[in-house]
């Protein structure tokens, strides 16, 4: 038997200081997460916009879209995730949280399909493991953590490319959005955002010196 994760048994993380009940068992939120969603926040905060709108997509607990919420005021953001049990936990957390109603939608959709507006910010860990590489994942994430927000096609990139073709719609003119990704992906990415548009983008590194997250321009 492979040890429940410690995070599951406590029933929580905190995240960016946010308290985030884990007690539908969504992906445990992780480090390399909290490290560009703080960079991202901070972005986010120094806009200058009257009302800004940002977009939390794989949403799972709902850590990147609460922490906006929690620590921006004056923003709108919306959180947006497909599994039914996620769906809940994110009401959840909104709850832990106390944050007010006016603020966000919580969205059920398949990547975009159920998503109408356009943003100024949009905020992305879809799940992005390779399926040829489950080897390298641990026993424990393997046993315990859903499948759904892990992997993603053979190469892990099966919903990075629908979600990138299809983003651009759904910013206003000068969005924004920031992407997780593994750092083998990085080439396919530039590739994808050449060929759809995107008139600017810059890979970053994440804590541990690994490239790990992209800020991409319209
Ligand atoms: C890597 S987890 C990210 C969870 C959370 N945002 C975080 O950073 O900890 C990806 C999430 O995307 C959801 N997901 C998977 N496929 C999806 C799809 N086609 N449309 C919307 N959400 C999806 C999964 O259920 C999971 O909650």
């Amino acid at each position: 038997m492979v040890e429940i994760p410690k995070e599951y048994q406590a029933g929580f993380v905190y995240f960016l200081g946010q308290r985030i009940d884990l007690s539908k068992k969504p992906l445990i939120p992780r480090p390399e997460t909290e490290y560009w969603a703080d960079i991202a926040i901070k972005d986010i905060a120094n806009t200058k916009n009257s009302i800004i709108e940002c977009l939390d997509i794989f949403s799972g607990s709902g850590c990147i879209g609460i922490s906006l919420l929690a620590k921006v005021d004056d923003i709108q953001c919306d959180l947006a995730e497909k599994e039914d049990a996620f769906l809940e936990q994110i009401r959840i957390n909104i709850g832990v949280n106390n944050l007010t109603e006016k603020r966000f939608s919580i969205i059920k959709t398949d990547i975009f399909s159920e998503i109408t507006k356009k943003y100024d910010y949009i905020l992305a860990n879809p799940p992005y493991v390779a399926e040829n590489r489950i080897d390298e994942v641990g026993e424990d994430v393997l046993a315990h953590e859903p499948r759904v927000a892990l992997f993603s096609g053979s190469d892990g990139m099966d919903i990075i490319r629908t979600f990138l073709v299809q983003a651009r719609n759904h910013l206003k003119e000068n969005g924004v959005i920031y992407l997780e990704f593994d750092q083998e992906q990085k080439e396919e990415i530039g590739d994808i955002l050449e060929q759809n548009g995107y008139s600017d983008w810059k890979f970053f590194n994440d804590q541990f010196g690994l490239i790990r997250f992209v800020r991409i321009n319209k």
